[in-house]
């Protein structure tokens, strides 16, 4: 006799065109929350989720207008005494540029073999839609064997930074036993993957300014300090010869691994071979004494994401700059706090740039890291549904990425979350030519199916 779960499951299995096609669409919409040019196109995508929800039969559908972009909310509360699942996404997505990298349009999401490319496709519209579709897969075949609750926000790939106030502002109604948060990621094909740590962040613009104008570089070279290289030297000092960084207090409230967990994550089958191979480095490089699966889990890192001063087009021009600016991140993890690294960042620069220059920092938005459990009802749900779907088990990994929600909702609604996802590590997040192998993500949707029901 076939139950509910496999009509739903069977569902799925014969939609999948129409599925890929509501991700296209969805694709389509350049949702860049970075970037004051898609202001519209940002409403047309909040719009497009709130269309598709309405279409599922979900209730409060609507859109909560914020600081910063709005967020989409829509919830089923028909399941009685069944527990409660916080759904999360985004709709918005990374920059596009270098564009001219891309081998098709970042927004014209056409399939290659069994990929699909385009912004988005897998961070995170792929795993919006997945997470949409398994729940349409159980409304048209029965009813909801749980409760759910959808929030879409547009802000997460600049930080969140209106998330927390408007959770706070609307705990009764995002109350909830746990959060579905499918915004990470597998390790390979055949490896379904449970995360259980995030790193946090703290992003940073410094800018360094010298002669009150750009000068010429023979007339006044030898008596001005150059920013550009005061900005380089101040960077090079960040970390010392064994990869560690350099802010006063920096590692104070760093926790550290312990050894079981240590041993752990070398079972994991991720080597230091398989970091290089999927960054195409000629080396790795990183702090001493740890792997590279612990450093990306587990330990702090500081990053130049981009530096601009002086002459940079074709050609020769012979002058001093004026200035130097650059943007800095740091991926914490627990217990490290963003205001305290912003301290350290200042203090680091008061302590070493020289008297020649004029310096400012700016904090953007970030947030701190997150610790999940890993024998929670959700996960032992996931779990068991990944084995339905894969055939084997999943494992256990800690992620360096970020995704400031996962401790919003621990936070302010006391609750956890089961982060998962259905991309993989050659799918070129924020990077051009983004795809989703579209094998494993209809695999993702089955286990979803498989998690809602399990959750019963
Ligand atoms: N989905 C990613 C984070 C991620 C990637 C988690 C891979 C696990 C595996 C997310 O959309 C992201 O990129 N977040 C930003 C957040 C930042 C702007 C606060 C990040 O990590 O850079
Ligand atoms: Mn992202």
């Amino acid at each position: 006799m076939t139950d509910h779960r496999d009509k739903a499951l069977e569902y799925a299995h014969l939609h999948q065109g129409e599925f890929l096609g509501s991700l296209q669409d969805f694709v389509r919409i350049p949702s860049v929350s970075t970037d004051p040019d898609h202001q519209a196109d940002m409403l047309r995508a909040a719009n497009w989720l709130v269309d598709q929800f309405r279409l599922l039969g979900l209730d409060k559908v609507q859109v909560f207008p914020t600081n910063g972009h709005p967020i989409v909310y829509a919830e089923s509360v028909k399941a009685g005494n069944a527990p409660t699942i916080l759904i999360y996404g985004h709709y918005d997505v990374q920059p596009v540029d270098p564009v001219e990298l891309w081998k098709t349009g970042p927004f014209n999401p056409v399939m290659n073999g069994e990929n699909l490319y385009g912004r988005g496709a897998s961070d995170m519209k792929g795993q919006v839609i997945a997470s949409m579709k398994a729940i349409e897969s159980i409304l048209k075949t029965d009813q909801l064997p749980v409760n759910i609750k959808f929030l879409v926000e547009g802000e997460e790939e600049i930080g969140s930074p209106n998330l927390r106030s408007w959770i706070d502002a609307h705990q009764d109604l995002l109350a909830c036993d746990l959060a579905l948060n499918p915004d990470a990621g597998m390790i390979a094909v055949d490896v379904p993957t449970i995360i259980y740590a995030l790193r946090g962040l703290a992003y940073f613009e410094i800018r360094v300014y010298g002669p009150d104008h750009d000068l010429h570089s023979g007339v006044f070279g030898g008596v001005v300090h150059n920013p550009a290289q005061v900005l380089c030297d101040l960077i090079s000092g960040m970390h010392d010869s064994r990869g560690r960084i350099t802010l006063p207090g920096f590692y104070d409230s760093v926790r550290e691994l312990d050894a079981e967990e240590r041993s752990e994550l070398a079972r994991l089958p991720v080597d230091d071979e398989y970091y290089r191979k999927q960054t195409g480095a000629p080396a790795l490089w990183g702090e001493d004494g740890y792997s590279a699966v612990e450093r990306i889990g587990s330990r702090p890192t500081l990053d130049v994401n981009g530096l601009l001063s002086g002459f940079t087009t074709k050609g020769s021009k012979t002058v001093i700059p004026a200035w130097a600016m650059a943007k800095i991140s740091m991926r914490l993890v627990p217990d490290q706090d963003p205001k305290q690294v912003h301290k350290q960042l200042l203090r680091y620069m008061e302590e070493h740039a020289p008297k020649t220059v004029r310096w400012e920092v700016d904090q953007m938005s970030g947030g701190p890291a997150s610790l999940t459990q890993r024998t929670s009802k959700g996960t032992q749900a996931l779990t068991k549904a990944m084995q339905a779907v894969w055939g084997t088990d999943p494992v256990y990994k800690r992620e360096g990425g970020s995704i400031p929600v996962v401790s919003d909702v621990q936070n302010s609604l006391h609750a956890d979350s089961v982060l998962t996802g259905f991309g993989l590590p050659d799918d070129n997040i924020h990077s051009p030519n983004e795809k989703l192998h579209t094998p494993t993500w209809f695999k993702g949707i089955d286990a979803l199916i498989h998690f809602f029901y399990n959750l019963q």
